[in-house]
């Protein structure tokens, strides 16, 4: 029963409610003018702290397109944030001024803050370089989508593997299905982090790391590259050093299998050069598309309204 849960992080939801997320929203894909007005009546609050242009636009969309209202604000200089409200008291307020909520904040663990204040269910929509649990139910969708199955599958993570969220997020998920293989494809400095390995470990999933993006290629059947997170770096020229450690280039794609599809949470910098959009295994759009029907499917099992 997903009605009134939270989504801090992929292990909030058992594999069986992934299931019923990902077979609503094909239904919802198939079947959209069955959903436009569901959720009628009802408000999604979108909190964001930090930048963004699919995450918190898909939200919105996706609670437009089930006929749903939203409001909320798209950075923290417009909130009361800039004037020092605490995220435990925005919370408790804006909880009352809707019935579902999806917070993006620079600081890891805020959106779980804010759940132990809110009378509604938190989304979280990106906390820092920790969780992003929304983009990987979207990745999950797209892996259903081309391959019908989340198991057996080879998946190569590039780049910034330390501080991309929506990789912590989705390898912890492939780990949870049977006999998924992951390389992870990064420079020394930007490695997994230990607790993430750890919980690889821990679900005994197999895993090697390599440096380059030629030794893997050819092996995967997806290709999960990332932007190197600027953002996040303390050190300035370490980001100068290593912004273009990996770049997909046409070249490169001959390396892969004819099977294989790319795929990026988006955005992009320079990590894939924009030939390779035309390459029938560029699967990025098609997976920021279908995003808004991950999240139309979640609001609509978390409002409860089947
Ligand atoms: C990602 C994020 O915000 O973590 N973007 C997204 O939500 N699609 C990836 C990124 O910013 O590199």
């Amino acid at each position: 029963m997903l009605k009134g849960k939270n989504l801090l992080e992929p292990k909030d939801f058992t594999l069986e409610e992934y299931e019923e997320i990902f077979t609503l929203a094909k239904d919802i894909l198939d079947n959209r003018d069955n959903y436009k007005n569901v959720a009628g009546g009802k408000i999604l609050a979108t909190l964001f702290f930090e930048p963004s242009t699919r995450t918190r636009l898909s939200f919105e969309s996706a609670m437009l397109r089930l006929g749903g209202n939203v409001l909320g604000f798209s950075e923290a200089s417009s909130s009361s944030a800039a004037k020092g409200e605490t995220i435990e008291d925005t919370a408790r307020v804006v909880s009352s001024y809707c019935d579902i909520m999806a917070i993006r904040h620079p600081i890891a663990g805020y959106p779980q803050r804010a759940s132990e204040y809110s009378t509604v269910p938190i989304i979280n929509a990106g906390d820092g370089g920790h969780e992003h649990p929304t983009q990987t139910l979207t990745d999950l969708l797209t892996i259903k989508e081309k391959f019908n199955r989340l198991d057996n599958l080879t998946i190569g993570f590039c780049g910034d593997l330390k501080y991309g969220r929506t990789v912590h997020s989705l390898v912890k998920a492939l780990a949870r299905y049977s006999n998924n293989k992951i390389i992870l494809i990064s420079p020394e400095e930007l490695q997994l982090p230990e607790y993430v390995k750890e919980e690889l470990e821990r679900l005994n999933i197999a895993y090697e790391e390599v440096k380059t993006l030629e030794e893997a290629i050819g092996t995967v059947d997806i290709l999960y590259m990332t932007r190197i997170q600027r953002e996040r770096f303390e050190d300035k020229e370490q980001y100068e050093r290593l912004k273009n450690v990996y770049i997909l280039d046409g070249e490169k794609m001959l390396l892969a299998k004819e099977e294989m599809i790319v795929m990026h949470p988006l955005p992009r910098v320079n990590e894939i050069t924009v030939e390779v959009d035309n390459d029938s295994r560029a699967y990025y759009f098609k997976q920021a598309e279908l995003g808004v029907y991950a999240r139309m499917a979640l609001i609509y099992k978390l409002l409860g309204l089947g």
